[in-house]
């Protein structure tokens, strides 16, 4: 959470550049934006609390300068809190948290004037007070850094110093290497119009920006490192909006090709990861959120597929089960970031026993799967709106094929993949939306709605409630079909929209009790039936119904969003890269 990005070059567009560049990671957080610049009057600061799209910078000539956009942890949303932080002489912007900041906050309340609530202003104090025993800036950030407990990536310029700082630990930071300028960034978005060279910084390694030279250190042994150029494979088109209005209708409707994307994977790296998976005493699948529903649905496919049990945890949860993770057990990662704090610490907690980790990942050079024995690539291309919609399918798509690779039915697997990636190209279409917008305009109002599903269909009722609340705050809440009636049933009255996934007779019973209590049907199947008072119809895709059963949710979900009057790309109190635990 948090989007930083710094530019040094040769040329004066530095700030013009970082505004812009920042656009593009305004996904992390839309708190507020701050921008720093290098003028010959020293380091400026512009901020605003609000969207960094909604925001204007004066245009000012700059060799050098570094910019935040906010998701607030440590503050309320003020200018105040806003990034960057100066005190004396050193401004920063941070990604992350300084977990123990309180302590050194109440220490130093003597010495330093704080005038915001954040835990990153008291790491532009511990940098600034190291200066002052006249040491190099790069000794007063490895003194300082070693103070912070946590995860976090910073950006640093000094008034008397030019050039930029960059240390990480946890967070992410990612060089990319222009003609006339360096870019540093927490993803690859920021500066992909420039470049696609990169280098990735590591956990606890600095680096110094200057013109277009960079120097990296490690910092645990002060020695410098040199680091490979690297190219990647994103094309700038992928991740704007075109002609669509914002990018989660966009990425829905992206569905029609990412499946295919998805399927189209190297066959000696499924077979590497399988052989990991087979050799392994014990297999655990997390993820977060809706990636976590993913990691549930392919559990439903190693089982039914493959006979194979594995276990799901939500990563946020594997404290409870670290005991049983050692040298022979795998640990299947499942992410659209690869950055997600929850995921990276279970990963750094395997890598200390010797655990094997592997994982599905979108974003092949993410910290995820640079740690990963084998990462499999979801190929789905850049997911910008904070809702994952083809990243969804595309993981679940994975791990279908994964299944059927375990079970030795690659090929059965990928037939059904392909059919049900041709008949969701048939499937959205004008008409298949504009009806589903129609349904979202009748229960528009509600304030509370249920979702049912059975067997792997049951993640995909929990799945639904996620994209359902997250972007149109509607209460909703997804339940085992059979579950229901233990319980929640209780909170059926006449007119609560309920929707029911599946037409199997004993998913049909349960829809039906629910109706006999007033709810109002609507079926998401392959057939109708006449329980259902409405029905959005989808293809049959065997075992992987799941993959097509999402989609008519997710579009729901954005009309739901469009006609309550919010923004499905950016809603409140969230952001898309949840680097922070
Ligand atoms: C909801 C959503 C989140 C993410 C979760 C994990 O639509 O996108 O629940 O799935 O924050 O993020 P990644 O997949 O990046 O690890």
């Amino acid at each position: 959470m948090c989007g930083i990005f710094g530019i040094t070059g040769t040329v004066t567009d530095a700030a013009d550049n970082v505004f812009v560049g920042l656009k593009n990671l305004e996904y992390r957080g839309y708190d507020s934006w701050g921008v720093a610049l290098r003028s010959h009057e020293g380091i400026e600061i512009t901020k605003q609390v609000g969207k960094i799209s909604d925001g204007e910078l004066a245009t000012s000539l700059a060799h050098e300068a570094v910019g935040h956009s906010r998701w607030a942890t440590h503050g309320g949303v003020t200018l105040e809190n806003s990034h960057p932080h100066r005190v004396g002489n050193v401004v920063v912007v941070h990604n992350g948290i300084f977990e123990n900041y309180l302590e050194y906050k109440t220490k130093l309340e003597d010495t330093i004037e704080f005038k915001s609530e954040t835990d990153s202003e008291v790491i532009a104090a511990l940098i600034y007070l190291e200066l002052q025993k006249g040491v190099s800036p790069e000794e007063a950030l490895t003194t300082a850094v070693q103070n912070i407990e946590g995860r976090f990536a910073i950006l640093v310029m000094f008034d008397d110093t030019p050039g930029i700082w960059a240390v990480r630990r946890g967070s992410p930071l990612i060089l990319g290497r222009g003609d006339e300028q360096t870019f540093i960034a927490s993803d690859i978005p920021a500066f992909l119009e420039k470049t696609n060279v990169v280098n990735y910084l590591d956990d606890n390694q600095m680096a110094y920006l200057y013109n277009t030279d960079v120097d990296f250190w490690d910092l645990h042994t002060g020695e410098k490192i040199t680091k490979r150029n690297i190219e990647v494979e994103w094309d700038f088109e992928s991740a704007d909006k075109g002609e669509h209005p914002h990018f989660m209708i966009k990425e829905i409707l992206e569905q029609k090709e990412t499946i295919a994307r998805a399927i189209n994977q190297e066959r000696d790296q499924v077979d590497e990861f399988i052989k990991a998976l087979k050799k392994a005493g014990g297999i655990y699948i997390i993820g977060c959120g809706t990636a976590h529903k993913a990691a549930m649905a392919t559990e439903y496919f190693f089982a039914q597929i493959a006979g194979k049990k594995v276990n799901v945890v939500a990563a946020s949860e594997m404290d409870a089960f670290k005991t049983f993770v050692r040298a022979n057990t795998a640990i299947v990662c499942i992410s659209q970031s690869g950055e997600t704090a929850d995921i990276m610490e279970v990963v750094e907690y395997a890598e200390s026993v010797d655990a094997t980790v592997l994982s599905i990942t979108n974003v092949a050079s993410s910290s995820l799967a640079r740690a990963s024995k084998v990462a499999l690539p979801v190929k789905v291309g850049p997911e910008k709106a904070v809702a994952s919609t083809k990243a969804t399918t595309g993981q679940m798509t994975i791990g279908f094929l994964l299944a059927h690779a375990y079970a030795d039915t690659f090929n059965k697997g990928l037939g059904i993949l392909l059919g049900a990636a041709a008949n969701i190209n048939d499937m959205i279409n004008p008409r298949y939306e504009e009806h589903i917008e129609s349904v979202a305009q009748e229960f528009k109002d509600n304030e509370n709605l249920f979702i049912i599903g059975r067997g792997s269909l049951y993640p995909m009722a929990l799945e639904a409630a996620i994209k359902i609340q997250e972007v149109s705050y509607i209460h909703a809440q997804g339940f085992a079909a059979g579950e229901l009636k233990h319980g929640p049933i209780a909170l059926i009255e006449k007119g609560t929209p309920c929707i029911v996934l599946g037409d199997d007779q004993e998913t049909i019973s349960n829809a039906i009790e629910l109706k006999s209590r007033g709810a109002v049907i609507i079926g998401i199947s392959t057939g109708e039936h006449e329980v259902f008072d409405h029905w959005l119809r989808v293809p049959d895709a065997e075992m992987a119904q799941p993959l097509v059963s999402v989609i008519p949710i997710q579009i729901l979900a954005y009309h739901f969003a469009l006609l309550r009057g919010h923004d499905p790309d950016m809603p409140r109190n969230l952001a898309k890269s949840v680097t922070v635990k």
